[in-house]
Formats: structure tokens, C-alpha cells, sequence
């Protein structure tokens, strides 16, 4: 858990009369109240192990959520064939990514047990899909293959309970140009997070580029706030906020769970399709950079302390 999340839980604690205790060089979270004990591991433990598994992996929610008829984005499950050798021939995966491909013509690929944005591809030709399909089968057990959707915003739903607390949207992380500044400074005003996930971005890009004046160009091509997007809440009078609760709500009753963030997508056509949900709830980067976004969070983790000790 990250510091920010940690320094709320401490001062929600303590106004809450609830007993902190970090074990486990700082893995586990105990928390007591009165005869009362709970455990937060990165996950807290108001959702049942199943749905949290279920969640965590980015092709059973999807396989979840499509028998239930709810929109969510197309996955193909590929196996690695080394660790299910005996069930799968490997002819088989490379049969059906190049089918995949020919289908869909641009393919995302990305573990099964991904996060923040990290080891998502988009492949736009075939030799590029093989390539990063042979890259993650060295690490992962099972990978999955999604056509790519034009996206025109992505929302994360904060979901306790059949009910939504809180949506922000996320935008990719761009500059705009004036004519005179290369990339590399326009980018310093963005405050872009150091981690590898932004390095990796700019490094493939040309950074001493001068954009004419007003030129848009984008940093990323994924919505994750650790690769610099950023986040802005959505006022619930918005006209899109009723159909991404609607939709959350709906998803996260499919996958049985208590607490979630679930992440949908609204495509260029006006089609909303849930794109992940994550129990391993996180709102470091939010708290941090969104105005008003730490009461935001804490008033959210309230309500989950409030749920978990049936306050
Ligand atoms: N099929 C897709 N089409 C277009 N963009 C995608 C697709 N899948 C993922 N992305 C982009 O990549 C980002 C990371 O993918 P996601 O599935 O959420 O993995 P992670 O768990 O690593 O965040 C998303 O926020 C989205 O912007
Ligand atoms: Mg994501």
C-alpha cells in the first residue's frame, strides 16, 4: 500500500477508535476494534477470496461478466503452452493469435495478473504480436489478446456494496505545442511520475521535437495515471455518470465482490464496455494530484471502515 493510502488509514483509525498495527515488514494491516479483527493485504478482506481472484485476473472477469451479458471488452485466452504442455498442443495459440489478428487488424495483448499499465502492448503488426506474445509467455502463465478499441475517455467507478461513491475519468497524459518548446520541456510541467512505465513512453518518442503551435501530441496511448494520465472527478449531474454507475453497478454484483474499483471505457462510437475491475483498490496517485482527491479517498475508505467493522 502506498504512503498516502497508509497516512489515511492511520488517521481514519484514530478517529474511529480502531487499533492499527503494521506486520510483515508492512504487508499486513491489522486492524482491531473492540473483539473484532480484520486484515488488509494491499486487498481488505470484505470480498470473498473467489471474486477477488476472479478480479485479479483480467480473462475470468471478462468470461464472467460477458455470461452475464454485460458489455465488457473482447478477450482471448492464450495458455502458455510450456505450463499446460499436457493440454495444449502450441500450434494451437499461434493459430489463433494470427486469426485474431487477421480479424481485428490492431490487438492489445497483456497478462492475465497485470497492473498499472505495466507489460500492455499494442501490436499493430503481425510480426510485433508474435514477438511480444512470445516476450510475455516467458513470464506469465496466461496472457491475454483484446482487439484495440478507439477510446474517447476511460472512468474508474469506486464500487462498496452495490453502490458507487465516486467516479473520476482518466485522460492520457499530452502536451500541447507553441511553436518554440521542444517535448522534453513542454513535458516538465506536467509533473510526470518517475517510474519505468513513463521512461519506457519517452523514450520511443523524439523529445528535442519542436510542436507547432496548438499540435497535440500524446505521451502514452494508455489511460494509467502511473504512466502520467490524469484523473478528474465526474460531477454526478454529468449526463454520462447515470450509465457508468448503471453499468458498474452492474458488473460488480455479476462478480459477486464487496469492494472495487471497476474501470469502463466509452468508445468513440459511444459504446461503454468494462474494461478491468481491480479489489486491490489504489488511490495513491489520486489522492495526491486531484484537487480535493485526499478527502475524496478517505471519505471513500470511511465508508469501507464503517462496512468492514459494521459501524
Ligand atoms: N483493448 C484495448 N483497447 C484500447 N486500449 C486498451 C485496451 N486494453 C487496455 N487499454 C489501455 O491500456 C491501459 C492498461 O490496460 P489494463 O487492461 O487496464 O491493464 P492494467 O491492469 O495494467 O491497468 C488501459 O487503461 C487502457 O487505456
Ligand atoms: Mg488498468
Amino acid at each position: 500500500m502506498n504512503e498516502e493510502t497508509i497516512k489515511i488509514l492511520e488517521e481514519l483509525s484514530k478517529e474511529m477508535d480502531i487499533k492499527i498495527e503494521i506486520l510483515s515488514y508492512g504487508w499486513i494491516f491489522k486492524l482491531s476494534k473492540g473483539d473484532k479483527v480484520h486484515y488488509i493485504t494491499g486487498n481488505f478482506d470484505i470480498n470473498k477470496t473467489p471474486s477477488s481472484k476472479i478480479a485479479s485476473d483480467k480473462y475470468a472477469t471478462y468470461e464472467v461478466l460477458k455470461t452475464q451479458n454485460i458489455s465488457v471488452i473482447n478477450h482471448v485466452m492464450i495458455f502458455n503452452p510450456e505450463e499446460r504442455k499436457n493440454y495444449i498442443k502450441e500450434n494451437n495459440i499461434w493459430d489463433v493469435v494470427e486469426k485474431e489478428f487477421k480479424k481485428q487488424g490492431k490487438l492489445v495483448i497483456k497478462p492475465n495478473y497485470g497492473y498499472e499499465g505495466k507489460d500492455v502492448f499494442l501490436c499493430k503488426t503481425i510480426d510485433d504480436v508474435r514477438k511480444i506474445v512470445k516476450y510475455l509467455l516467458n513470464k506469465n502463465n496466461s496472457i491475454s489478446i483484446c482487439p484495440f478499441y478507439e477510446i474517447k475517455k476511460e472512468y474508474r467507478a469506486f464500487y462498496l456494496d452495490g453502490e458507487i461513491s465516486l467516479i473520476y475519468e482518466k485522460e492520457k497524459p499530452f502536451v500541447i505545442g507553441n511553436g518554440k518548446d521542444k517535448i522534453k520541456d513542454l513535458i516538465k510541467d506536467l509533473r510526470l511520475p518517475h517510474n519505468e512505465i513513463v521512461r519506457n513512453n519517452l523514450s520511443k518518442m523524439d523529445l528535442e521535437y519542436v510542436p507547432r503551435n496548438s499540435e497535440k501530441i500524446e505521451l502514452s496511448w494508455k489511460h494509467n495515471l502511473h504512466g502520467g494520465a490524469t484523473a478528474k472527478v465526474l460531477k454526478k449531474d454529468d449526463d454520462i455518470y447515470k450509465k457508468i454507475e448503471e453499468l458498474a453497478i452492474k458488473a460488480g454484483s455479476a462478480l459477486d465482490i464487496t469492494f472495487a474499483t471497476i474501470d469502463i471505457i466509452n468508445t468513440n462510437n459511444n459504446e461503454l464496455y468494462v474494461l478491468e475491475i481491480n479489489s486491490g483498490v489504489a488511490t495513491g496517485i489520486f489522492s495526491k494530484k486531484v484537487e480535493n482527491g485526499r478527502k475524496l479517498a478517505k471519505d471513500m475508505y470511511r465508508k469501507v471502515l464503517e462496512k468492514v467493522f459494521e459501524i
